[in-house]
């Protein structure tokens, strides 16, 4: 069975409202394995290029701003068809249209304050796990459910 590695950040918003294990822990339970997470506060360089898509876009500087305002929990999560299932998870990036279930949709109101970042596509992956990550932390290991998760 063919795994895949996404990339995932808990943003300040959820940080300071409490909500990080809210959110690891429905990552958790899906059964998608956490391969690499550090907490740190993310300079304007980091923001830049990880949000460098959108430079132009008259949300770039306050996304910027709300990214570096305060802690944020990075992650890699690794499974099958990872990168489109944590998508579907983490629900539309406007929490207002994000469906009931989802961790927006559950839990967020406003397009600035959506609580969670997730790779849309599997170069987005790549390059954000290249960004975010040095190799020597991504952690190679088998989780004891992983046959049972998978045929
Ligand atoms: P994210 O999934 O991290 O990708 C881009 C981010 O920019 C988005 O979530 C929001 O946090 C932020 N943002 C703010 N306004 C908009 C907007 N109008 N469209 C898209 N993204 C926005």
């Amino acid at each position: 069975m063919e795994k895949e590695r996404t990339f995932v950040m808990i943003k300040p918003d959820a940080v300071q409202r409490g909500l990080i294990g809210e959110i690891i822990s429905r990552f958790e339970r899906r059964g998608i394995k956490i391969v690499a997470m550090k907490m740190l506060k993310v300079d304007r360089d980091l923001a830049e290029k990880h949000y460098a898509v959108h430079r132009g876009k008259p949300f770039f500087e306050p996304t910027v701003r709300y990214i570096t305002s305060s802690p944020v929990v990075a992650m890699v999560l690794e499974g099958y068809r990872v990168i489109e299932m944590v998508r579907k998870m983490v629900g539309k990036t406007d929490p207002q249209d994000a469906e009931p279930g989802t961790i927006r949709g559950d839990l967020a109101q406003f397009i600035g304050r959506n609580l969670v970042h997730a790779s849309d596509s599997k170069e987005t992956a790549d390059f954000e796990i290249n960004l975010w990550f040095s190799k020597d932390e991504l952690c190679d290991y088998k989780r004891i459910d992983e046959d049972w998760l998978t045929e």
